[in-house]
């Protein structure tokens, strides 16, 4: 039996508490710190043997880890961790300590280290990420399907070794952590496997295939530990045991707005899959640099969502396919206008599914999945799915949710009759 998360209010009320002595930022720090530690001590990914005691042992935990890869330099780094300029006393430590248990509460479930439930934990722990940068995960059953839309038929094409895949927005990695899991086991659908690629090529192509840039620094800290977690464990060794020359390639970039970042480069990735932010921008500065940079889509009081759209197209190679999960609130709203008349024409949209029904942890606005590839529109035909009902109550797996099932259902089946309609394309063409 798994033992229950608990509470976004037991989360907060430990943030209070812990804030009394050291504020709120290095509450959160040492609260989702010790968490970190205790997965990478448990996983046996650094040498420490015990989970960490002490606030000092956190502290010595986190020293090996920053050490173990040039990529988790930032757990050393007070401006991303701000828990180095605040020491925390022993009595708050044991009420860290219990809150955590014995960390069962931090397990991905049997043989996975994907470090799920510690991105959830950074979400719940930080009201900042979640309310200045609308950090919401996104649960891996929506980031397999966006994926199953765009990384597989990408790979498709341009092949395992070449496919590049990118999440502008993405967080603590979740959709990240699946497309590596993807990349890495990579088989096209029905055809008969190739040479099997050995486990050390298959993580570093998987390394190689992706990246994501996010505002937040700890996010991007923590889903680089998570895809060198998840590495190390896969070859079971340590993390300071792998390939120096493995790198997970994450940064932290304002994704809209910063021109330097490599990782932002545009016209790079064959797929790019996001559940962006959607959040109106409250700093009247930012907004006007953003409508700048974004004049044919940021009009009014835009979403995120719309800039995020553009940004999307523009990292994506002539013909590439992009993914989102998003705010349906364009479809509304007076600044969707533009957006919907002129913007989205220019491109070949080939789903919209509406997932305003489903039940999505965490993501309070009404949503609606789009997949589109960047080039002009092919054909008259887009393929929609359309909400009849809401889901009737909340499900206790929102995976299994009726909403969720039906969509992923009808998904699937239009995959399997186009995959079978090509085969007897091919079958005929050879004939
Ligand atoms: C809905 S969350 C995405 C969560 C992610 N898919 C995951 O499961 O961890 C939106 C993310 O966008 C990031 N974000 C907001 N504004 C951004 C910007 N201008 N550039 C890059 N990332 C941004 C937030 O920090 C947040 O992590």
């Amino acid at each position: 039996m798994t033992t229950p998360r608990p509470s976004a209010r037991a989360h907060e009320r430990l943030i209070q508490r812990l804030a009394e002595q050291v504020g709120v930022p290095a509450a959160v720090s040492w609260a989702h710190a010790a968490a970190v530690t205790h997965h990478c001590v448990r996983h046996r990914l650094v040498s420490a043997p015990e989970p960490p005691n002490s606030p000092d042992s956190v502290r010595r935990v986190l020293t090996e880890l920053a050490s173990a890869q040039p990529d988790l330099a930032g757990f050393l780094d007070p401006q991303i961790v701000p828990l180095w300029t605040a020491p925390l006393s022993m009595d708050s430590w044991a009420e860290l300590h219990d809150f955590w248990g014995p960390g069962d509460l931090l397990d991905d479930g049997p043989h996975r280290v994907d470090g799920y439930p510690l991105g959830d934990a950074y979400q719940a722990l930080s009201a900042d990420a979640r309310k200045s940068r609308a950090l919401c995960q996104t649960p891996p059953w929506i980031a397999k399907l966006l994926l199953e839309l765009s990384l597989e038929p990408a790979t498709d094409e341009v092949g395992p070794q070449n496919v590049r895949m990118t999440d502008p927005a993405c967080g603590t990695g979740h959709i990240l952590l699946q497309a590596f899991h993807d990349a890495r086991v990579y088989r096209r659908r029905g055809r008969t496997p190739g040479p099997h690629l050995g486990r050390e090529a298959s993580i570093e192509r998987a390394l190689q295939t992706v990246s994501g840039c996010d505002l937040d620094p700890y996010a991007a800290l923590l889903a680089r530990y998570r895809l060198l977690a998840t590495s190390a464990s896969i070859r079971q060794g340590r993390i300071d045991q792998l390939p120096r020359t493995w790198t997970a390639q994450v940064a932290c970039a304002d994704s809209l707005l910063d021109r330097n970042e490599p990782l932002l480069e545009r016209g790079r990735y064959h797929a790019v899959v996001s559940n962006p932010p959607y959040i109106t921008v409250a700093d009247a500065q930012q907004r006007d640099l953003i409508r700048k940079a974004y004049p044919r889509v940021a009009a009014g009081k835009f979403s995120l969502a719309l800039p995020f759209c553009e940004l999307m197209f523009s990292l994506a190679t002539p013909g590439g396919h992009v993914a989102q999960l998003t705010s349906n609130s364009f479809m509304k709203r007076e600044f969707g206008r533009r957006f919907i008349e002129e913007f989205l024409p220019e491109f070949d949209m080939r789903w919209v599914i509406d997932t305003s029904g489903a039940y999505i942890p965490g993501h309070g606005t009404p949503t609606v999945i789009l997949v589109h590839r960047v080039r002009p529109p092919q054909g008259d035909t887009v393929i929609t799915i359309r909400g009849a009902k809401g889901e009737p109550f909340i499900p206790e797996d929102p995976a299994r949710g009726k909403v969720w099932t039906a969509i992923a259902e009808a998904v699937h089946t239009r995959l399997a009759m186009d995959r079978l309609k090509d085969a007897l394309t091919s079958l005929h063409d050879v004939a």
